[in-house]
């Protein structure tokens, strides 16, 4: 825990979010940057409690974007994205876009 102390009794707070913004383990922690190689994000938790609908969520995501990309051929944001407001899980809360369809 970067040479923190922590004392039986102390209460602590996971944030995923927090962790995949660590300056010392990603380059550019804040610019999203979707091909990061290696990638060790923890979007999914990690240990024991690691997601366990994390192949079939990876999946979904897959066929959306592959179908959606099919479909549509050009695509710009019109508005604000909003996040969702997180210490533990974060994402995209909306994201309003203009597309054309292919
Ligand atoms: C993008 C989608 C998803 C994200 C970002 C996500 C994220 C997470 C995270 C961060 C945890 C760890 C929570 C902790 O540390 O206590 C978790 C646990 C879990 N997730 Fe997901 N999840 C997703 C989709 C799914 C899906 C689709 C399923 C089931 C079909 C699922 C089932 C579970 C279960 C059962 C656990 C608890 C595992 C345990 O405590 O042993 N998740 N998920």
């Amino acid at each position: 825990m970067s040479g923190q102390q922590i004392r039986a009794g102390d209460w602590l707070m996971l944030s995923f979010p927090s962790a995949n913004r660590d300056e010392a383990v990603f380059d550019d922690p804040f610019v999203f940057r979707p091909d990061r190689k290696p990638n060790p994000h923890l979007a999914f938790g990690y240990g024991a409690h690691v997601c366990l609908g994390q192949h079939l969520a990876r999946m979904e995501m897959r066929i959306f974007f592959e179908e959606f990309f099919d479909r549509i051929e050009a695509l710009e944001l019109s508005g604000t994205p909003r996040r969702t407001i997180s210490t533990f899980v974060g994402g995209v809360k909306s994201l309003p876009i203009r597309f054309a369809a292919a």
